[in-house]
């Protein structure tokens, strides 16, 4: 979710603004998935990188998050919603912590979207998190072993991935996750992101050959169903 700093900039307002208005889109996005049956919506709101920003600006992102739990905890539970955090808990405050966990578990058994706001989160620290409970439970390091023990365990890899912001790049998103995700880039700032351009990401999307490394005669020949290497 790329781009609220400049979103604020372009409108002389402080940055905080620009992730306030990011709180919007995201409620926007979190509808829109909704209605399009979107089973799966995981979203990037702060990185193990983040922390480097300037103090006011990092106190201002995790005082959003509170408010934003509060306030959007009930609303996206009725309408079947689970939440879920992955992410490094080393270094939130016990309260946030708390409002965290107390939304992971008020949303376990909803089953309509499954709705992850990785936060502290970072492609590498996820793969290291995974290696080392591996290790420490004596078990062999494979490819099986780590998807099921990464922060994102719960549901299969990403489809789509959508950068904002105009970037070009993952900045230690879903490293181990996107092997064969398809990228998205648009130049649509976060706070400006609406169903328009979710469908404009799907229509991309829906073009795409998807080839797993097989040949494009393989995936003709054999049918939709074979070569996928997950059905999420
Ligand atoms: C939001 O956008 C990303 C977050 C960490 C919440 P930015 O704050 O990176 O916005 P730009 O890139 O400065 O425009
Ligand atoms: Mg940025």
């Amino acid at each position: 979710m790329d781009g609220n700093g400049r979103w604020a900039k372009k409108r002389h307002l402080p940055r905080v603004a620009g992730h306030k208005q990011g709180v919007d889109a995201l409620r926007r996005t979190v509808r829109a998935c909704l209605e399009r049956d979107v089973q799966v919506l995981t979203v990037f709101a702060f990185s193990s990188e983040n922390w480097n920003r300037p103090q006011d600006e990092v106190s201002g992102l995790m005082e959003l998050l509170v408010l934003a739990l509060s306030r959007e905890v009930p609303k996206l539970s009725k309408n079947g919603v689970q939440l879920h955090f992955p992410g490094d808990s080393a270094g939130l405050s016990p309260r946030l912590l708390q409002g965290l966990q107390k939304a992971e578990q008020t949303t376990a058994g909803n089953e309509r979207m499954v709705l992850n706001v990785c936060f502290n989160y970072g492609g590498r620290w996820d793969i290291a998190q995974a290696a080392r409970r591996l290790a420490a439970e004596g078990r062999e390091i494979t490819e099986a072993a780590l998807c099921e023990t990464t922060a994102l365990a719960h549901v299969g890899d990403p489809d789509l991935l959508i950068r904002t912001g105009g970037e070009m790049r993952i900045s230690n998103f879903l490293l181990w996750q996107s092997a064969y995700t398809e990228l998205f880039f648009t130049q649509c700032l976060w706070p400006d992101f609406d169903a328009a351009e979710l469908d404009r990401a799907f229509a991309d999307f829906a073009a795409r050959e998807r080839r797993f490394g097989q040949t494009s005669e393989q995936l003709t020949s054999a049918g939709p169903s074979s070569g996928g290497l997950s059905d999420a």
